[in-house]
């Protein structure tokens, strides 16, 4: 286990409302889930025994650590902020929302990746990381840089579900799963690695909405999956603004610099959809309950008004020109490195994926919203 000494919990005094001005501190809010699970109360304890994590490199804590790609991220500088300054192939200065999360729920304060020979079965039982960062909802898209796909994921989850009866008996093993909150964050991926740049082919295939029904039968494939296999608690993350990332503002350099409008409103249109699935699918599966967990106003409101979250930089991302670099080309090696001093002043850490700052303020906000509901 990595030490957690330095690290800043999540306390019910820290929590800064996601959507409000960053010094109203409002504790009612986000005692809800926090209380339902504080690890202290053995009931509380037994209604949430794990997280258990699918989807890409928002989520991804180091599997792809594992596998021949070059989408990867455990070396310096990422991880810098975390304890030890240790990268561990997370896409992140620090802690993905999903460890924060973790963390808030009573569990340990990063969750840990599948694949990671540090730890065992003993770790993954309160919690575990299957993710892959470069996935996608339909499988061309993990095949355009040889990543995990999702069928893989499930694949993995079962063989995760062998493991655990194994070692802590069938009737907890049981507990564990159905009891277990579920975390799905996918999406991005299908659009900016896939459709948007040509490579599969989809564009031809597909029309925009076309593509988005797809990728939903996709998603209502694999949650019916996960379902089958006993996940009953699960919150399923709607995409971000996609296209204020810095690397599609580079690509749209000719227009300023400015947000891709056509991709915000095709996140935007998948959101909308992915709300419909999410209810079919909750009056068709008995027990579920699956909820949507919304990211996309509150990043774009801090995209619009980064100054009352003491952000300075929603442009570019920390590491490197911070225009277009992830994964190798920000290397501490790679003559583009040349990561800023704080990243607490930026949205971005790299091109792609948000900083530790962004992921401690969707945490907050997830667990406000559809984490409290599902409990
Ligand atoms: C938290 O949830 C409550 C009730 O749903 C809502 O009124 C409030 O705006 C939310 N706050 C944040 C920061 O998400
Ligand atoms: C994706 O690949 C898996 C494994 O080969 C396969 O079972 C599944 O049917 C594929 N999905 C689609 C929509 O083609």
């Amino acid at each position: 286990m990595i030490s957690t000494s330095t690290t800043t919990p999540i306390s019910t005094y820290q929590l800064v409302p996601f959507l409000m001005a960053p010094n109203f501190h409002s504790h009612s809010l986000l005692l809800l889930p926090l209380l339902l699970c504080l690890p202290s109360h053995t009931t509380a304890s037994a209604r949430c025994p794990a997280l258990i994590v699918f989807g890409d490199s928002t989520v991804d804590a180091g599997n792809n650590n594992q596998i021949r790609t070059l989408l990867k991220s455990n070396f310096p500088p990422y991880g810098r902020d975390l304890p030890e300054r240790r990268p561990t192939g997370r896409f992140c200065n620090g802690r993905l929302a999903t460890d924060f999360i973790s963390e808030a729920l009573g569990l340990p304060p990063l969750v840990p990746a599948y694949l990671d020979l540090d730890y065992t079965i003993a770790d993954f039982v309160k919690g575990v990381s299957f993710a892959s960062a470069g996935t996608g909802l339909d499988n061309a898209t993990s095949d355009v840089l040889n990543v995990i796909p999702l069928w893989k994921e499930v694949e993995y989850f079962k063989e995760y579900q062998a493991r655990l009866r194994r070692h802590v008996g069938e009737t907890q093993a049981q507990h564990i799963v159905s009891e277990a909150v579920y975390m799905v964050s996918i999406g991005t991926n299908d659009f900016l690695e896939n459709y948007y740049i040509l490579v599969t082919g989809r564009h031809r295939q597909f029309t925009v909405g076309g593509f988005q029904d797809f990728l939903l039968d996709r998603a209502a494939e694999f949650l019916t999956a996960i379902y089958r296999l006993g996940a009953r608690k699960v919150a399923f993350v709607g995409l971000a603004p996609i296209g204020c990332l810095p690397l599609e503002r580079t690509a749209n350099l000719l227009k300023g610099g400015r947000c891709i409008d056509e991709y915000n409103k095709a996140a935007r249109g998948f959101n909308v959809k992915l709300q419909a699935l999410i209810q079919r699918l909750n009056a068709k599966l008995p027990e579920l309950r699956l909820r949507y967990a919304p990211v996309y106003d509150g990043l774009l409101r801090i995209i619009q008004s980064p100054s009352s979250y003491g952000i300075e930089n929603v442009k570019r991302g920390c590491c490197a020109s911070g225009r277009f670099e992830m994964s190798y080309l920000c290397a501490k090696w790679s003559p583009f490195n040349n990561a800023c001093p704080d990243a607490d002043k930026y949205v971005f850490w790299d091109s792609f994926h948000p900083t530790e700052k962004i992921n401690r303020l969707i945490a907050e906000q997830t667990l406000n919203s559809s984490l409290s509901e599902m409990m």
